[in-house]
């Protein structure tokens, strides 16, 4: 069986409200709320960076499981927002919190990225080639995000979850898992520029907002009310489970007019998931084990509960988790 051994998370200190981004921006605290369900999110300070906000939330995850830096051997960084285009960040924060000379590599399935890793993370684990796994979930989107788009700076934050792997001896305990994507949907979420597609000293003429993030905020919306509940009756399915059986959903944080179809769509109770987007809005790779972390430190998962992780995002990339929490 895997276990969790230990949550972490940490949050930059400033907020950021929807009044102060009215202040900028021709968008209004009612209209975010209404449409989002955001109400403030957090934005690194200028010496922060996805390594720093990553090592401060892993640090919190090895003191509850009690393990060591040392007795790690293997650590997983999910993110699109490395420091570096090269070298990649998990080294990085490997050295920094003194785990050794350990596999450590970072995995980029964007706003899916934490759900991805824990399925690699348990693959590894339950084979035997590693033991614990510490698994980070970290962003920094306010550096790539273009703050004059209202159509997309309102919607994210900046954060960092992690966890802390463990195979032990039991019956296994991850009930399902079920994962997609679908690349023609790419174009939907991008940074058009930067890539080995179009480079920053490409010929081309660069126009400026390519250099940032962008989204196609209605068509993803469309895409998550079309594959995400299909991806969630299909875990539940394959879990041999009924939605009522389901104690804590820790849902992608990403809107909660879709959190709400979701839950509709699947009958699940709305007071299973566990929803803290109206304080940190999408903080991406971080938002699954940001919401894991709050939720366990609040008492609201217990030994046995069937809780399942789920996340989706840019790639199209989607997919999730139903496990015995042990
Ligand atoms: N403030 C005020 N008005 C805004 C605005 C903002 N921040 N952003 C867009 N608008 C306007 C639009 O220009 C449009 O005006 P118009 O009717 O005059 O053309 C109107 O509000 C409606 O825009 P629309 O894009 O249809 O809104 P929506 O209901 O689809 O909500 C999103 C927009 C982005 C909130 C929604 O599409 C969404 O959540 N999509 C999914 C995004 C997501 O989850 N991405 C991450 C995946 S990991």
């Amino acid at each position: 069986m895997i276990k969790i051994l230990g949550t972490g998370s940490y949050v930059p200190e400033k907020i950021l409200t929807n009044f102060d981004l009215e202040k900028t921006l021709d968008t209004s605290d009612t209209w975010i709320v209404q449409r989002t369900g955001i109400h403030e999110r957090r934005i690194a300070a200028p010496e922060e960076s996805t390594v720093s906000l990553s090592v401060a939330a892993a640090k919190k995850a090895l003191a509850a499981a009690e393990v060591s830096p040392k007795d790690v051997d293997l650590l997983i960084l999910t993110t699109s927002t490395a420091d570096y285009q090269i070298s990649s960040s998990a080294p990085i924060i490997a050295n920094e919190l003194g785990c050794g000379k350990i596999p450590a590599f970072d995995l980029n399935a964007v706003c899916a990225g934490f759900v991805y890793g824990f399925c690699v993370a348990a693959g590894l684990l339950e084979s035997g080639m590693y033991k614990n796994c510490l698994l980070i979930g970290s962003d920094v989107y306010s550096r790539i995000l273009n703050w004059e788009d209202r159509n997309s700076c309102i919607l994210f934050g900046d954060g960092a979850g992690a966890i802390l792997l463990k195979k032990e001896n039991g019956a296994p305990n991850i009930l399902a898992h079920d994962y997609s994507s679908d690349g023609s949907g790419s174009a939907y979420i991008r940074i058009p520029v930067g890539g080995s597609k179009i480079p920053y000293n490409s010929n081309e003429n660069i126009a400026k907002e390519d250099l940032y993030f962008k989204m196609e905020g209605k068509k993803v919306y469309e895409f998550t009310i079309k594959e995400i509940p299909a991806c969630v009756k299909r875990l539940i399915e394959k879990a041999n489970i009924a939605s009522s059986d389901l104690d804590a959903v820790i849902f992608h944080q990403a809107n909660i007019r879709i959190i709400d179809a979701v839950a509709k769509d699947c009958e699940i109770p709305i007071e299973k998931f566990f929803i803290n987007i109206q304080k940190y809005g999408n903080t991406s790779s971080a938002s699954v084990p940001l919401a894991l972390d709050e939720a366990v430190r609040k008492g609201k998962i217990k030994t046995g509960d069937k809780v399942m992780l789920l996340g989706f995002g840019g790639g199209l990339s989607w997919g999730g988790v139903i496990l015995e929490w042990q």
